[in-house]
Parts: structure tokens; C-alpha cells; sequence
């Protein structure tokens, strides 16, 4: 089949499927504290036709497939999903990402389902800060659920994302740091963008990449790694040898021109990025018997109308209707 492009000339083969757009944290930067009208079950796409569409679309050269939600351990029974994808003949690459709330319980289901990577979202390592961003005083679970993963070396690399919010993650850039240079764990920071429920968003309220390097600089020197085509995160190396770190600069350093991403909403949407305003429909072609190649077409065409960039920090920029708990990280 032929590749999967856009009409900006870049190869599409990273597809991020929301499974729910429920989740039980209520992180600052994405939802309200009390939380969002959820879909209706029905309105959700079934396990089955999720597999349709990855299939597909790992068909047309989607190589790298990665679960959101909302809170993905929260959809009922969502290691069987992974079980459905990972066997796919194409795929090379099925990861997740999850707040680990619930990965004490779910690691062994996910690794024995063909999870091959997991990214976990950690704000603060200290207790009361992330209980205030999260609004859930759950640090201590969510370690346990990183070192119930730890026990399965199958799954590599394991990381752990922190939101780089201006007034808060200062302070976490030195723990993060030796977190990263004393664990296997790999530590990415990534700048807060304005997908928050609240809409506190504002050019100033984000900590850049560049900003919390010179911190972790000043105390451990790091050097910059060579970066990989289509990479979001910039790596640096500890110049001591022990441990890596990241960053990732959607803001301060939009690495929109070789973006190789599109995104399904828990609802079926097809969104070509975080920030479009426009969406494609597949859940009604999905239910009324659209063939192979009728869906073929439907996704051909939306993503050859792939937005060229997005433009945070522009005058006019409108944030979208979706917060990120509805898009899918
Ligand atoms: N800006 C940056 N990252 C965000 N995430 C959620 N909301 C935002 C935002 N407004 C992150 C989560 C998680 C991933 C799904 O996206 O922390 O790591
Ligand atoms: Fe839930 Fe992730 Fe949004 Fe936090 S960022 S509220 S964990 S979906």
C-alpha cells in the first residue's frame, strides 16, 4: 500500500488512540476539579473496532502505536485490547501512557499482553505537590505501580513525564535529575500547553525546556545527544556518565515541520493535531459498514490535510474545545 502522508510532505507512522476519556486524577493542567460530562459507553469506539482501524492504518505505515485516554487503566478490561493490537503484523512499537495509579495491579496483565513501553506521568516526587497538582494524594501508589513495571525488563524503556509549569516544577528540576541519574528510569519534562480545562494557560506560565536545563546544568553538567529523525524530545546526557535526561519543547521549540503524528479520540474522532479545530469522523463509517477502503480514503484524506504547525504563543491563537484528557496525550 501506498504510505501515509500529508499535503506538507511528511511521512505519517505514529498513531495515538484514546481508549477512554475518563480518568481518576484531576491534574490542574488538563481537567476541572470536578471533573468533565463523560461520553456515554456507547459513544466510546469497542475494542474491536479500535483493532479495525489500527490494523488499517498500520497497513497504510503506521509503525508506532501509543494508548491514552483520559486514564487508559480505567476502560474495563484494557489489557485485552492490548492483547488484540500487539500481535498486528507491521506494528513495531506499542506503548502506553498512564498516570500509574492503576499499574500495581495492571503490569503483569499489560507486559504478558505485548506492552512494549510505558511512559508514566509524574508531576512532583514529593507527596503534598502532587497531591496539588493531581488533586489526588496518590504519589505513593503510583511509585509502587513504577517499580511493579521495574519488574518486568521486557518493557524498555520505562519513562516518567513531567509538565514543565513556571512557579512549580523549579523545585522538581534537581530531585527529577537525580531521580533520572540514580533509577532506570528515563525523566522527560514537557512544557505545559494550553490544552487545560481551565484555561490558566498563558505564554508565561511555561517553565521551557531551555530554562530547566540551565537549573539541572548548574548542579549536574549535562551534554546534548545526538537526535533522532522525528523525536520530540531533545536527550542530554550526565557529562559524569551516570543517566540521561529530557526535554521536550513543544512551546519554545515546535518540531511541528517533521511531525509524523495523527490522534483518534476515544469517540472515533481523527485529529491530525493536539491543536486542530477540525476533526474526522470515523465512528459513523465504522457502525454504517464502511468497507476497507472506504475508510481508507476517509483517513487518506484527513490526513493529507495535516495542519503545517500549530501556533501557541500566536496572536489569534484560539485553544481548542478539547482538553487533553479528551484528545489523548
Ligand atoms: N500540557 C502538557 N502536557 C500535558 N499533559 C496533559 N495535559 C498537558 C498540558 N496541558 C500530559 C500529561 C501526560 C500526557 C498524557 O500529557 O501529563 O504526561
Ligand atoms: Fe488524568 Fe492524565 Fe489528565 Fe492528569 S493529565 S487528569 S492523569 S488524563
Amino acid at each position: 500500500m501506498e504510505p501515509l502522508v500529508d499535503g506538507h510532505g511528511r511521512r505519517i507512522s505514529d498513531l495515538r488512540v484514546s481508549v477512554t476519556d475518563r480518568c481518576n486524577f484531576r491534574c490542574q493542567y488538563c481537567m476541572p476539579a470536578d471533573g468533565l460530562p463523560w461520553l456515554e459507553r456507547s459513544e466510546v469506539l469497542s475494542f474491536e473496532e479500535i483493532e479495525r482501524v489500527v490494523r488499517l492504518m498500520v497497513g497504510m505505515g503506521i509503525e508506532d502505536v501509543r494508548l491514552t485516554g483520559g486514564e487508559p487503566l480505567v476502560r474495563r478490561d484494557f489489557p485485552r485490547l492490548v492483547s488484540m493490537l500487539s500481535p498486528i503484523e507491521g506494528l513495531k512499537d506499542l506503548s502506553l501512557t498512564t498516570n500509574g495509579y492503576l499499574l500495581e495491579r495492571d503490569a503483569a496483565a499489560l507486559v504478558g499482553a505485548g506492552i512494549s513501553r510505558v511512559n508514566v506521568s509524574i508531576d512532583s516526587l514529593q507527596r503534598d505537590r502532587f497531591f496539588q497538582i493531581t488533586r489526588r494524594d496518590s504519589l505513593p501508589q503510583v511509585l509502587r505501580g513504577l517499580e511493579e513495571l521495574a519488574k518486568h525488563p521486557e518493557v524498555h524503556p520505562i519513562k516518567v513525564n513531567a509538565v514543565a509549569m513556571r512557579n512549580f516544577t523549579e523545585e522538581e528540576a534537581i530531585p527529577f535529575a537525580e531521580f533520572a541519574r540514580s533509577t532506570a528510569f528515563q525523566v522527560r519534562f514537557i512544557e505545559f500547553m494550553p490544552l487545560d480545562a481551565d484555561q490558566n494557560w498563558t505564554p508565561d506560565s511555561v517553565l521551557t525546556g531551555e530554562e530547566l536545563r540551565q537549573i539541572i546544568n548548574s548542579a549536574y553538567p549535562i551534554e546534548e545527544l545526538p537526535r533522532e529523525p522525528s523525536a520530540t524530545a531533545r536527550v542530554f546526557r550526565f557529562a559524569d556518565g551516570t543517566g540521561e535526561i529530557g526535554f521536550i519543547n513543544p512551546v519554545s521549540e515546535p518540531f511541528c515541520a517533521d511531525c509524523n503524528r495523527v490522534r483518534i479520540t476515544a469517540e472515533g474522532k481523527l485529529r491530525t493535531c493536539l491543536f486542530s479545530l477540525h476533526e474526522t469522523d470515523l465512528r459513523e463509517p465504522l457502525r454504517s459498514g464502511a468497507s476497507e477502503a472506504e475508510l481508507e480514503k476517509i483517513i487518506r484524506d484527513a490526513v493529507w490535510r495535516k495542519e503545517l504547525k500549530h501556533h501557541v504563543g500566536e496572536p489569534g491563537f484560539r485553544q481548542p474545545p478539547r482538553t487533553m484528557s479528551a484528545i489523548g496525550g
